[in-house]
């Protein structure tokens, strides 16, 4: 089969990475890519968001797949606009999306559907928002409706920053058409974990747990990120925890899409709060998560296409999947400043020495080719990955992998995996 990923980060890395494991695939291609990419497959130099262009290539290329990493192309209806041309895609139609494309939306269906979340009030009126926050108890999460690259979510301590969440959101635009409405919510206290699943649009099948490190700096200090670093599995998710979740998240999730008239198919990321009480969702995103994608693939036994198959064939529930028992650590390595504004261009050194080791997965998130040397070209630069038969184990050998690579300015939190 000829196979089409589409994105360009870490991520697709590591679905370009295990995709190319497929004994299925005769060719495999990725748009845009990115250096790193371009060691495992052919990129192609296409925009992720130029949709006719992606058609073109399926077409003059005769690709068999599409398998799309990336948020945005969801969002913009690719799944749709490829199956009314008759191609294979893995992924959510633009109306399934939608419960990563708005959180007005998600919570709404949660709350008909009595899916455990934070409480919360959506408000299109930034002085409705601000008569809200003024009468209410601190903190208080703040919220863009919209797709904000991470950075749309506001942690309130008070009022006064409460008030600045939604002035910047509502009234000075900070994200855009995403401000348009915002969500605001209970502040939910517990751990963070990630969970992504395998959907066909009736059958949902969670993957190992992840969990992600969203804050710049060590300690969970600093602004929120992409993401500085994950592991896998969570410390904390237990297979008790998992049939809770599956009983009154995953399935009925699942389940309340269908009602709908929306059906999921494709990669549901479930962002949950372990709080003292209850499991609940903080966030849906409706594909992989960058970076918990290059810590939960290299746990993946067997064959990526066929899951991604059966899961556009609506046949997942006949599909065999089984995890490795090791751990496995990602630490991100990021451009210094980021994620607010930093340099490009720096040479990456050191890469070579990571080569042949079979525990060690080097992702590139934001790399480029220039004038034959390998350069950063992102806020996050790479992901070392390591597997390990624990996590202590995985922690020691992806530092170790970090510690053999660095750029000018290079900037990772020395804490990842110790949660
Ligand atoms: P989201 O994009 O909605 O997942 O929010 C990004 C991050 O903000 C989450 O991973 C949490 O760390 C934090 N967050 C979001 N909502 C809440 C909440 N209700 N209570 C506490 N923290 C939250
Ligand atoms: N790591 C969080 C995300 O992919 O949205």
């Amino acid at each position: 089969m000829r196979v089409l990923v589409i994105g360009g980060g870490g991520r697709e890395h590591a679905l370009v990475w295990k995709l190319s494991q497929s004994p299925k695939i005769t060719a495999l291609y990725c748009a845009p890519g990115n250096a790193g990419i371009g060691q495992t497959c052919s990129c192609v130099d296409i925009a992720a968001t130029d949709l006719q262009g992606l058609l073109r290539f399926v077409e003059e290329e005769k690709i068999d797949f599409t398998v799309v990493g990336m948020d945005d192309p969801l969002m913009l209806g690719i799944v749709d606009l490829f199956r009314e041309k008759g191609h294979r895609i893995f992924g959510p139609t633009k109306k399934a999306a939608l419960i990563e494309g708005s959180k007005a939306f998600s919570k709404d269906l949660m709350k008909k559907y009595k899916i455990p979340t934070a409480g919360y009030e959506v408000f299109e009126d930034s002085q409705r928002a601000l008569d809200y926050v003024g009468a209410h108890s601190f903190p208080l999460v703040v919220k863009a409706d919209g797709l904000a690259l991470g950075k749309g979510v506001l942690i309130c301590e008070n009022l006064s920053e409460a008030e600045q969440a939604v002035r910047e959101i509502m009234e000075q635009n900070k994200f855009g058409e995403a401000g348009n409405r915002v969500v605001i919510e209970e502040f939910l206290t517990g751990q963070e974990v990630s969970v992504l699943a395998f959907c066909d649009g009736v059958t949902v099948v969670p993957m190992v747990s992840a969990q992600d490190h969203k804050r710049a700096l060590d300690g969970d200090q600093g602004l929120n990120t992409g993401g500085m670093g994950t592991f896998s599995p969570s410390r904390i998710y237990t297979k008790e925890m998992e049939a809770v979740c599956m009983d009154k998240i995953f399935q009925p999730t699942m389940d309340a899409l269908r009602e709908e008239g929306r059906p999921f198919q494709g990669i549901l990321y479930f962002g949950l709060m372990v709080t003292a009480e209850e499991i609940k969702v903080l966030e849906y995103n409706a594909r992989f998560g960058d970076p918990e994608t290059q810590v939960v693939l290299p746990r993946l036994q067997g064959d990526l296409l066929e899951i991604m198959e059966a899961c556009v064939d609506g046949r997942l529930h006949e599909c065999p999947m089984q995890w490795t028992e090791d751990a496995a650590v990602c630490v991100i390595l990021a451009s210094g400043g980021y994620p607010e504004s930093y340099q490009k261009g720096y040479p990456i050194i050191g890469l070579e020495q990571l080569r042949n080791k079979e525990n060690i997965f080097v992702f590139h998130a934001g790399t480029a080719q220039k004038d034959g040397v390998l350069v950063t070209n992102g806020g996050r630069v790479l992901g070392i990955t390591a597997v390990g038969k624990d996590l202590e184990q995985a922690i020691h050998a992806a530092y170790a992998g970090v510690e053999a690579v660095s750029f000018e300015q290079v900037h990772y939190r020395k804490d990842i995996g110790i949660k």
